[in-house]
């Protein structure tokens, strides 16, 4: 039978953070004693576009391995996610990895991508909604840190999917509040949630500081977003790319080390700069199976079901929101 029109009329809620909110982080992060920028201002277009040029590196394993191991368990992901399921997406990107449950999950369903960069997640809603034409697609613009509304369901249950271990960028006190709110919105449904793990410090420190230089592209872009969206100065060949595995706190740290003394503007405010001083642009905290189910314990979830690759570089949790 075909489907009503209401059933699969495709939406898109735009709450896009403004370049207000930009400004005052920056401006707020750039202040402390160690200048701080938060890494979600990474992805205006050029930042996501670069994001993807990274997940094709030869150093950065954490794209592929994920993508092998959604390949390989879709079949028991999808029988916990149940029939019906309201897909949420945390930082859709592209919506690549998504096709793979889409290929197990039983339909119809409804998707609903959330994304901070709004051209990228506009496109790839509508690249999605022409692959998958019997979903409906109902995409979110939003800072998904932040306060938002999921469309109510009448049938089947959420399933968040938060792939990518993007969860690593919060520190562990963050990522349990962070945890604790999504799990109050998935209503006890259940989330689905890649997170890397702890190996080699080598085998780490290549994947955010690769050959080719596009991580030291990415980590720049932010600068070069200031100076477009900021009315900012800052002279992008002053500032290194400097990524480091800090075995203490267990996370990548990567930095934008100013080469010189100096001073920048931005909006009329003047930053000064040390030769040597950095802005501290990201953590990718890196966990251990059990260490992340605790986390994932404290913040009100049940750990269900974990699926590694042969060689534990990288872990998938299907964790209960009961
Ligand atoms: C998108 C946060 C998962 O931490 O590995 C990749 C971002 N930064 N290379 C990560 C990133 C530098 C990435 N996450």
């Amino acid at each position: 039978m075909p489907r009503s029109q209401a059933e699969t009329a495709n939406s898109f809620h735009d709450f896009e953070p403004d370049d207000q909110d930009f400004l005052s982080a920056i401006l707020k992060g750039l202040s402390q004693p160690q200048k701080f920028i938060a890494s979600k201002f990474f992805y205006d277009e050029a930042g996501s576009q670069l994001f993807e040029a990274i997940c094709q590196l030869e150093e950065y394993y954490p794209t592929r391995t994920e993508l092998g191991i959604l390949e390989r368990h879709k079949g028991e992901m999808a029988a916990l996610a149940g029939s019906q399921c309201h897909l949420v997406e945390f930082g859709s990107g592209s919506s690549i990895k998504v096709r793979i449950l889409m290929d197990a999950l039983d339909k119809p369903l409804v998707y609903v991508p959330i994304d901070i960069s709004r051209d990228h997640l506009a496109l790839s809603a509508a690249d999605f909604a022409r692959r998958f034409p019997a979903v409906t697609v109902a995409a979110i613009c939003a800072d998904y840190t932040s306060d938002f509304e999921l469309p109510p369901i009448t049938d089947g249950q959420y399933v968040g999917f938060y792939p990518g271990s993007t969860i690593g960028n919060f520190t562990p006190e963050d990522a349990t509040g962070f945890l604790r709110r999504v799990k109050n919105k998935l209503n006890g449904g259940g989330f689905l949630i890649g997170v890397d793990l702890v190996k080699e410090t080598a085998i780490l420190n290549a994947a955010y500081d690769d050959k080719k230089g596009v991580t030291a592209d990415f980590n720049k872009n932010l600068l070069h977003r200031c100076n477009r969206k900021l009315a900012a100065n800052f002279d992008l060949t002053q500032f290194d790319h400097r990524a480091f595995f800090n075995e203490t706190e267990s996370r990548i740290e990567m930095h934008l080390v100013s080469t010189c003394r100096q001073d920048v503007t931005i909006s009329g405010r003047c930053f000064s700069f040390e030769a040597g001083e950095s802005i501290h642009t990201e953590n990718s905290y890196k966990y251990t199976i059990g260490g992340f189910q605790e986390l994932a314990l404290n913040s009100g979830f049940t750990p269900v079901k974990v699926w590694t690759d042969a060689d534990q570089l990288f872990s998938v949790h299907y964790l209960a929101a009961d």
